[in-house]
């Protein structure tokens, strides 16, 4: 299944690497253009959707958009740890500032379980070591008292190369005897795939899968700038000839193929991509189509240093 992610949808800057994008549209523009980006992704069938408060004015537009839909079938999902800093400026030095502290989890709840009764996960923004929030009690405690009291399901979301050992640290936390998470949204994509590894595991458990980054946020479509790519562009370029569709599904769909069961975030920033990464939903891929691009992985450590380095555009 797809979902819209929406974190382009609600800064006009984000990590990727267009070159030629209007990076100073008024916020009235930008905000309307998100909003009907939305609308179009409802009507194209997406129902699931995945926002957060780091990411500028996403929540606020995706609740506002709600607001003109009656429809139970609406999920979303929304974080809490980052906060949104830019002012949308394009040159701002700091784009978003995490803070995994319990003041700061209760403030932005404060905020988002306006998304009730569609706001069916709640996700700790990128769970890492440092910050320590899994060892943090009164954090962990908190959440599982606010799963207790709402019809809500936890989760974290994990970037960076040990991506894996954080799933593993999260899906020993307990509270009370009972396992706190119920969901992972984690970076997949051709490049970087080492979540495969623990797939069937989160699977016996009974977790859910969310996939983020399918895009490698933009490395998958051809550039010069990256020319130990060019294996990787061929093959995805014969296949999206096969297949009559953009390089986009052909990376969307695999990842859905290869991680059953979980939803896939499109990172659509307009209509036109939207309606692109949904050509996904339209083919299917061979084994030997499958295997050929699970040859093209890289290390995380590769794929993740060469991340870091990408700018906000
Ligand atoms: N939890 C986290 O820490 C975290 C981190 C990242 C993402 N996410 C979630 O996952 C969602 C998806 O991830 P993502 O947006 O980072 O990654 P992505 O899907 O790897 O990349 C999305 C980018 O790919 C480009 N794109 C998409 N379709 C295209 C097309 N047909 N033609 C040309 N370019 C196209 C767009 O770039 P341009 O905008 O430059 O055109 C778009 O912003 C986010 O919206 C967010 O909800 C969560």
């Amino acid at each position: 299944m797809l979902g819209l992610g929406t974190a382009a949808l609600g800064r006009p800057q984000y990590i990727n690497i267009r070159k030629d994008k209007n990076l100073n549209p008024s916020l009235e523009s930008f905000r309307q253009d998100s909003f009907n980006t939305l609308e179009k992704a409802y009507q194209l069938g997406i129902r699931y959707f995945d926002t957060a408060p780091g990411y500028g004015l996403a929540e606020d537009v995706l609740l506002e958009w709600l607001q003109t839909k009656e429809d139970e079938t609406i999920t979303v999902a929304t974080k809490w740890g980052y906060t949104y800093v830019a002012n949308f400026d394009a040159n701002a030095k700091v784009h978003e500032v995490k803070e995994h502290s319990l003041e700061k989890l209760n403030a932005q709840w404060q905020v988002s379980n306006a998304f009730l009764p569609h706001l069916k996960l709640y996700q700790i923004h990128s769970a890492t070591l440092e910050t320590g929030v899994l060892n943090n009690a009164a954090v962990l405690n908190r959440l599982a008292v606010l799963k207790k009291e709402h019809p809500i399901e936890i989760g974290i979301t994990t970037t960076g190369s040990n991506q894996l050992e954080v799933l593993q640290k999260a899906m020993d936390v307990t509270i009370k005897g009972t396992p706190l998470f119920d969901a992972f949204q984690v970076t997949y994509n051709v490049l970087d795939q080492s979540l495969e590894t623990m797939c069937n595991t989160l699977a016996k458990q009974g977790k859910k899968i969310i996939i983020k980054e399918a895009l490698a946020n933009g490395r998958v479509f051809k550039n010069s700038n990256y020319k130990h790519y060019s294996k990787l562009y061929n093959t995805l370029e014969k296949l999206a000839i096969k297949y009559h569709v953009g390089i986009d599904a052909i990376a969307l769909k695999f990842c859905q193929q290869n991680i059953k069961k979980s939803i896939v975030l499109s990172g659509a920033s307009n209509t036109e991509q939207l309606i692109s990464n949904l050509q996904a939903n339209k083919i299917t891929l061979l084994e030997e189509e499958l295997n050929s691009l699970k040859k093209l992985k890289i290390t995380p450590v590769a794929y993740w240093q060469e991340r870091k380095q990408l700018p906000w555009n």
